[in-house]
């Protein structure tokens, strides 16, 4: 099943502005009103216009930023009056004696702007039965336009692989840089996964790993994912990732109320090992403003639901058992063995990974790993052009 998000509304009001060509241009009380026809019109306040003046003596053209406190402009600023160019730009005379020139398209764009149309892909859900499969894909990193399959695969999906990659130790930093800066744990910069005497975590041992997401207990927890196969040869060991997005979606529509009390319950997520101990508390399942998913914390060896009243406590681990066995059924899992020389990049706010268990008398299975952050992902997307069409205050 493919799921894409619809298309901001506000955002095709601008569209459909533009094919309207100019606006007439009208005051309506204090703010200004740019009226395209046929009811559609932006009505704009005039300090949130006086605010966003790129004028050279009020805003770097370098840094693109302001040189002036927005927080000082007066409250009560006004238009005085409105001329319009040749090539349709806007003259604004402001109360303040500050005048300002807009390209009306880029106003609207703005305008119609919010939290939903960040200007990235939009994302696409996927189970096991997806007709459009998760990608594969096996990009030329150097190119920019393979860097920008990639990427966008990642923003769509939650993740991509990385084929073609050298089995040399090391290479994950090179893979990882392309895309962030590498945040460093206790876990080291790259992090070796394979079986230890001792492990310090469960991912070192042959053991299964049910889907989990990772570093719950930390404060931000990582962003992102990037695992790279040195060697696998090891009978099992197959990699797994389920869209939790998609689950947490699922979960709202069939079981409301424990939809409810996983997102508004914070629990104690806690790691405790020889080189740190370290705690937060957040909700499992993390929603935005306006109520959308914004991520997922599920990490079922490390969570501690405090000691609430017994009938919440009925209900809550009735929810996380509900909500686990979702996570766990093989209809929203992804499974695939991550060869050597292949990378996988994930979302480890939106997908869950695991693996099967292994062989460790079979063959050797060595991994390295390592964590991103969000804005780098972003940052690309946009610095390669990806965002075309949307524009900047
Ligand atoms: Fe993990």
């Amino acid at each position: 099943m493919v799921n894409p998000e619809p298309e901001s509304r506000r955002q095709s009001a601008a569209d459909l502005a533009r094919a309207h060509g100019r606006p007439s241009l009208r005051h309506e009380g204090r703010q200004l009103a740019l009226d395209y026809g046929d009811g559609i019109a932006f009505t704009l306040h005039p300090l949130w216009l006086r605010e966003r003046t790129q004028e050279k003596s009020a805003f770097d053209p370098v840094s693109r930023q302001r040189l002036f406190e927005p927080a000082g402009l007066d409250l009560d600023v006004a238009i005085d009056d409105i001329t319009r160019s040749a090539a349709g730009r806007i003259t604004i005379l402001f109360s303040d004696g500050h005048a300002a020139t807009f390209d009306p398209d880029r106003l609207i764009d703005e305008a119609a702007l919010d939290r939903s149309n960040d200007g990235l892909p939009a994302i696409v859900h996927w189970d096991r039965a997806t007709e459009q499969q998760p990608p594969v894909a096996f990009c030329d990193l150097d190119e920019d336009a393979g860097l920008l399959e990639a990427v966008t695969c990642f923003l769509q999906y939650g993740f991509v692989l990385i084929g073609d990659a050298p089995v040399a130790p090391g290479t994950l930093k090179t893979i990882a840089e392309k895309f962030g800066v590498i945040r460093r744990t206790n876990f080291g910069e790259l992090f070796e996964i394979r079986t230890e005497p001792a492990a310090e975590d469960l991912a070192y041992t042959a053991q299964s790993l049910p889907p989990h997401t990772d570093n719950p207990y930390r404060r931000p927890v990582p962003g992102i994912q990037l695992l790279h196969a040195l060697v696998n040869t090891a009978d099992g060991g197959l990699s797994t990732l389920v869209d939790g997005a998609y689950v947490v979606e699922a979960l709202r529509q069939s079981a409301p109320e424990a939809f409810d009390i996983l997102a508004r319950t914070p629990v104690r997520f806690r790691y405790e090992g020889p080189g740190a101990i370290l705690e937060d508390w957040a909700a499992m399942i993390e929603l935005d403003s306006a109520g959308g998913f914004r991520s997922i914390r599920f990490s079922s060896r490390v969570d501690y639901v405090p000691a609430l009243p017994p009938g919440e406590l009925d209900r809550y681990f009735a929810a996380r058992q509900h909500f686990s066995r979702m996570l766990n059924d093989a209809r929203f899992r992804h499974v695939f063995r991550l060869e050597a020389g292949m990378a996988v990049m994930f979302d480890n706010a939106r997908l869950l990974h695991g693996r099967t268990a292994f062989d460790p008398a079979s063959g050797a299975r060595h991994y390295q790993g390592c964590y991103i952050d969000h804005d780098g992902p972003h940052s690309l997307f946009r610095r390669l052009g990806g965002a075309a069409g949307r524009t900047s205050p």
